[in-house]
């Protein structure tokens, strides 16, 4: 290999779970099964430079560069990650990292950052991987194994990895479905899911005073945790059955109920994870009454935050548009809003 430095670059998108992953067991491991639609434009983009290093070191040596700032907290949150990681890739400690990251949405507006930005690293370094062994994978095995070290930064990464519809966790419904990595789930050519649209409203670009990270956490001896097994094994069953039937109602009224059980398990967790802003409860309403005056094929969808994410077909553009521009944007900080739909996942660079 030669003493230059060497490139690679990824973009990756984030995704919205309408199953949703919420407790962990063992390393990084789901308590459920969890499934997500995978985003065409929000998403983050990573470069890896890496040069091999004159003395082989004990640690790892990188640098970390958030829109071409280096950025302390995320580097050394990063570092931590690949000294964990250095027991699956010995060779990360032979080389000097610098990694240049950048978003294209805003940070903290409800777009799982973490999700793309832990994929595109996960992408990168496996990468890498390839090139400083000469082993080239199958497609199939570099995107698993991109899965698999994208969920040990964190567990919804692993589904970003994949466009389309995908799910994660071990269910007997799926094939090839493990609690390790994710798996793209087929959705028929014609299905009508292949455009479904996503239009994210902005309640609040705040800091949230629960982290996904600590949210799960408290599930671990939260008084609902076995209920909640049983509650999202049957959704995510449910689910797949909707999807494959294309069956809309039955998709949109279990993803309601899993943003809203989502919500109930932080407010009755100990201490309570209270996201949902009284901006949020006046969104339901209004697509509620809008849904049932109209008859359209849309649902919500929240994530561990206060923001939401309306859902629908693409036939139903021009009338979603403006009724979020007449009824909804003024729940919404500074009328914020984010407009994306189903992508077909990374892209290397
Ligand atoms: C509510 O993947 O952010 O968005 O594994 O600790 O990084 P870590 O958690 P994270 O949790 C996502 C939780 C969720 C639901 C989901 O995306 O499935």
């Amino acid at each position: 290999m030669s003493e230059d430095a060497i490139n690679i670059c990824w973009r990756a998108p984030s995704n919205i779970a309408l199953i949703k992953y919420w407790g962990k067991k063992d390393h990084q491991l789901p308590i459920n099964s969890s499934l997500s639609i995978t985003l065409e434009s929000s998403s983050t983009t990573t470069s890896l430079s890496f040069r091999k290093r004159s003395t082989k070191g004990k640690k790892i040596h990188l640098k970390y560069y958030f829109h071409d700032q280096q950025h302390l907290i995320f580097e050394e949150k990063i570092e931590r990650l690949l000294d964990d990681l250095c027991a699956e890739m010995p060779f990360l400690t032979d080389f000097e990292l610098d990694f240049h990251s950048s978003n294209n949405f805003p940070h903290s507006t409800g777009i799982a950052s973490s999700a793309s930005s832990m994929c595109t690293l996960a992408l990168c370094l496996v990468s890498m991987e390839e090139l400083v062994s000469r082993k080239k994978l199958t497609e199939d095995d570099f995107f698993r194994r991109a899965s698999f070290i994208a969920r040990l930064g964190s567990g919804s990464a692993s589904r970003s990895v994949f466009g389309g519809i995908v799910t994660w966790g071990y269910s007997p419904f799926i094939s090839h479905s493990s609690d390790e990595y994710a798996t793209p789930f087929p959705i028929q050519k014609e299905s009508r899911l292949n455009q479904l649209w996503d239009l994210i409203l902005i309640v609040s670009t705040k800091e949230k005073a629960v982290t996904s990270t600590s949210g799960h956490l408290m599930m671990n001896d939260h008084p609902y945790r076995e209920g909640r097994k049983i509650q999202a094994e049957s959704n995510f069953r449910r689910m797949v059955e909707a999807i494959g039937e294309d069956d809309f109602q039955t998709i949109a009224a279990i993803a309601e109920n899993e943003a809203l059980s989502l919500h109930a398990l932080l407010m009755t967790s100990s201490p309570d994870g209270l996201l949902l802003q009284s901006n949020t409860l006046h969104l339901i309403e209004e697509i509620k009454r809008f849904r049932t005056g109209t008859g359209l094929e849309l649902f919500f969808t929240i994530d561990a935050g206060p923001n939401l994410h309306l859902i629908y077909l693409e036939e139903h553009r021009e009338r979603v548009l403006s009724f979020v521009k007449n009824s909804l944007l003024r729940f919404c900080e500074d009328g914020q809003w984010i407009d994306d739909k189903i992508g077909s996942g990374p892209v290397r660079l």
